[in-house]
C-alpha cells in the first residue's frame, strides 16, 4: 500500500562521505570526491588547513607521512613543494600520482559535481585558527551556495572567527564538532548560532541526542562505518552519518 512519504518512517540516515569516499580512495583527494559522487553520495566531508605559505589545502594530519610518499610537517611545505608529493600511492597503486588538492581546486570540483560540502576547519596543534578562517572561509562562501556548505570544527576559536566573518545564520551553517557534547553544549550552540552538532557516535547517549533534536539542531554522527551497531542510535532522531563508505548505510541499515 502507498505510504505518504512525509509521514513514512525515514528509510535511512542521510550520509556524508568522510574525507571523500575514504574507504575506497585516498582520503581528502579529488579522486576520493569523484568516487563519492560516482556511488551517489550527495555530501562529502573534507578537512582544510594551511601550508607554510598560507595556501589552504585539503589535508587531515599535522604531517604528511601517513598519506603521502614523503614525511615532515605540512607547515614546512609551500605549494610548489606540496604539489611534488604523491598522495595516492600510499592507498593503492591505482591512485599513483594523485596530488594534494588546494581548497580552491576542491571547491571547483565540488561545484562542478553539484555536491554538498561539510568543510572541517582543522586546527592542528600550534596552528592559528584565525588565519585558517581568513584564508579558507571567504573562498568557500564564494564558491558554494549557503545550503551546499556546512563549516565545522572542534576548535571554538575557529568557529567564533567564522561566525564573526559571517554573522547571518542563513548565509553560513556552522557545525559544532564534539567527541562527546559537553553539558553546556546548548550555550555554545546558541552563542555560535550553530546549525548542527557532529558527534562521535560511540560516545552519544540517548538523552543528549533527544535534547539536541528537541532544541532544533541537525545531529550528525561520525565516523560511522558499522550500520548494525549504529542501528541502536537511529530511533533517537539522528539525522545523518559521516561515513568512510556511505553505501553501507543506504543499503544495509537494519530497521528497528
Ligand atoms: O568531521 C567529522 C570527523 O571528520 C572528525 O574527525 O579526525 O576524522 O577529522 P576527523
Ligand atoms: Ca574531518
Amino acid at each position: 500500500s502507498f505510504e505518504d512519504p512525509v509521514t513514512a518512517p525515514r528509510p535511512h540516515p542521510y550520509t556524508i562521505a568522510h574525507r571523500g569516499l575514504s574507504a575506497h580512495a585516498p582520503e581528502n583527494t579529488l579522486a576520493a570526491v569523484r568516487a563519492a559522487q560516482r556511488i551517489g553520495c550527495q555530501w562529502v566531508e573534507l578537512d582544510v588547513q594551511l601550508l607554510g605559505d598560507g595556501t589552504p589545502v585539503i589535508w587531515h594530519d599535522n604531517g604528511v607521512r601517513r598519506c603521502s610518499n614523503s614525511r615532515g610537517k605540512l607547515i614546512k611545505l609551500d605549494l610548489a613543494k606540496a604539489k611534488t608529493l604523491d598522495v595516492g600511492s600510499w592507498f593503492s597503486d591505482a591512485f599513483r600520482g594523485e596530488r594534494m588538492a588546494t581548497l580552491e581546486e576542491m571547491l571547483e570540483l565540488i561545484g562542478e559535481l553539484g555536491l554538498g560540502l561539510n568543510l572541517e576547519l582543522k586546527v592542528n596543534r600550534g596552528r592559528d585558527a584565525q588565519a585558517l578562517v581568513d584564508a579558507a572561509l571567504p573562498m568557500a562562501l564564494k564558491a558554494l551556495p549557503a545550503k551546499q556548505l556546512v563549516v565545522s570544527s572542534f576548535n571554538s576559536q575557529a568557529l567564533e572567527a567564522a561566525r564573526d566573518l559571517q554573522p547571518d545564520v542563513d548565509l553560513l551553517r556552522l557545525g559544532l564538532l564534539y567527541e562527546k557534547p559537553p553539558r553546556q553544549w546548548l550555550t555554545e550552540a546558541e552563542r555560535l548560532k550553530a546549525y548542527s552538532l557532529h558527534v562521535d557516535w560511540r560516545r552519544l547517549k540517548e538523552k543528549r541526542a533527544r535534547e539536541i533534536k528537541e532544541a532544533g539542531y541537525q545531529l550528525l554522527c561520525y565516523t560511522a562505518n558499522d550500520p548494525v551497531a549504529f542501528a541502536r542510535l537511529w530511533p533517537w532522531g539522528v539525522d545523518g552519518v559521516i561515513s568512510d563508505d556511505p553505501s553501507l548505510f543506504t543499503y544495509h541499515l537494519p530497521m528497528p
